[in-house]
């Protein structure tokens, strides 16, 4: 089929090779010049695993253009993946989400099906179906599908080709069987909805992770008042079916693109609609609570911070990725600075990012080693594997005390006490 595809960032991009994998020509479209140019190249302007790959061997089948003109025309399916950010009040911004769709508009030629993976406010797919009808050229019918992904960053191309389901959100037979012919390959589970209902399955799905990780970041913090292990009670908790074993790592919360906004999202949309959403409102507060949770556990070790060194290993808010939005390391760093800390910082992939945002104040290090010397602290934010492979014995060795306050449980507590560190994770005996 002949495809386009609207906006290459982490979702577009990875739902374009995905396609032209499974045999469509494919078209994507992206107003930014630079990473036109860059894919043009071959080059992946994201940090994706397995992109680049396909990328090369499907170059056949995919186009990459800035320009409406070249993309839209012929296209009998067009997927929009767009972002919609976070707007200062909470709720989604839709606005690149309008733009695509005027660009739609204008060069739409044929029939077609504009699917929406973006995560969009229920009743988005159909105000946009409203709008386009209303622009598009006299005696073409088009009809607009909601397609959510559930792509998480590090393992979007497997999420996307072996994924759990594929919701197709229509209102009309004909839109079902396009879409269930551009995932004719495509061995996963399709469930099909009205729109709305499609819309809803997307922002209750990422709520409801965001919930368990919450919930079990509480649990965390009582099983330390308490002297409880909350890395076994997740297992005993996830041996139940019914409460299933992922999403259940405690830490120091959740970050990324997507649960910080989608939660913001949904409390307000359902605000608009006159009620309370109590438990994504619990899940947000706990969340803000937990990114700076080590700030006030390093208070036990050091009543006054100030003047203080201290390393922070990880930035991104998840390892595989350089993304930083909403990495708890953001807050969790500032706030080290504001109470006069000199802080070095490594990450094998989100430093650069960084430095954009902390500008001077803060000394980057190309290795480990390198952050830990001499330092008073040691923050673990991400758990990258270099973290989680770096020899315990060598924390005493380079630290000029050996804190290690450890925020995603990447070492056992015994070993680290039996190297001589001072250590202290999340939930668990330090
Ligand atoms: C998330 C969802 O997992 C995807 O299904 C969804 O499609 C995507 O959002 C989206 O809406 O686009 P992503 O944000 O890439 O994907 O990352 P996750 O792997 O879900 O992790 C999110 C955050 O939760 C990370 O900061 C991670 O460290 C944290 N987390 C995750 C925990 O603290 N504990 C866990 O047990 C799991």
């Amino acid at each position: 089929m002949k495809i386009a595809v609207v906006g290459t960032g982490y979702v577009g991009l990875v739902t374009a090779v995905c396609l032209a994998h499974t045999g469509h020509e494919v078209r994507c479209l992206d107003r930014d010049e630079t990473k036109i140019s860059l894919l043009r190249r071959g080059v992946p302007p994201i940090f994706e695993a397995g992109v680049r790959e396909l990328m090369e061997e499907n170059k056949n089948s995919l186009i990459y253009t800035a320009d409406p003109g070249e993309a839209i025309p012929g296209a009998e399916v067009i997927f929009i993946c767009v972002g919609t950010p976070e707007r200062a009040d909470g709720y989604a911004n839709l606005a690149a989400i309008y733009e695509s769709a005027e660009e739609i508009a204008e060069h739409a030629d044929r029939d077609c099906v504009v699917v929406v993976k973006s995560t969009v406010p229920m009743g988005t797919n159909e105000k946009l179906e409203k709008l386009l009808s209303s622009r598009i050229r006299r005696g073409i019918r088009l009809e607009v599908a909601s397609n959510p992904e559930f792509l998480s960053q590090g393992t979007a191309v497997r999420d996307m080709l072996s994924g759990q389901r594929l919701v197709l959100g229509v209102e009309s037979e004909t839109a079902e069987a396009v879409l269930r012919r551009v995932y004719r390959e495509f061995d996963v589970p399709i469930l099909v909805s009205d729109r709305k209902t499609a819309e809803m399955i997307k922002y209750a799905s990422n709520n409801f992770l965001a919930l368990k990780i919450s919930y079990i970041n509480e649990i965390a913090n009582l099983c330390e008042a308490v002297g409880a292990d909350v890395e076994t009670v997740a297992l005993g908790m996830g041996m139940d079916e019914r409460i299933g074993n992922r999403f259940l790592r405690s830490g120091v919360g959740y970050g990324g693109s997507c649960f910080p906004k989608d939660t913001k999202a949904l409390h307000w949309l359902a605000r608009y609609h006159d009620f309370e959403l109590k438990t994504v409102k619990a899940a947000i507060e706990v969340n803000e609570n937990q990114k700076i949770r080590l700030i006030k556990k390093a208070r036990r070790y050091y009543p006054c911070l100030e003047g203080l060194n201290a390393a922070v290993l990880g930035l991104s808010f998840k390892p595989g990725t350089d993304d930083l939005r909403d990495a708890p390391s953001l807050q969790h760093v500032a706030v080290l600075l504001d109470n006069g800390v000199h802080v070095r910082v490594w990450d094998p992939a989100a430093m650069e990012g960084f430095r954009r945002l902390f500008t001077g104040s803060v000394r980057y290090c190309s290795s480990i080693g390198e952050a830990l010397k001499d330092t008073d602290i040691c923050f673990i934010l991400t758990e990258w594997e270099e973290v989680r492979a770096f020899p315990l014995v060598m924390f005493p060795r380079l630290m000029k005390r050996p804190v290690v306050l450890d925020g995603r449980n990447c070492f056992d507590p015994g070993a680290a006490r039996e190297a001589g560190i001072v250590y202290d994770s999340i939930g668990r005996r330090p």
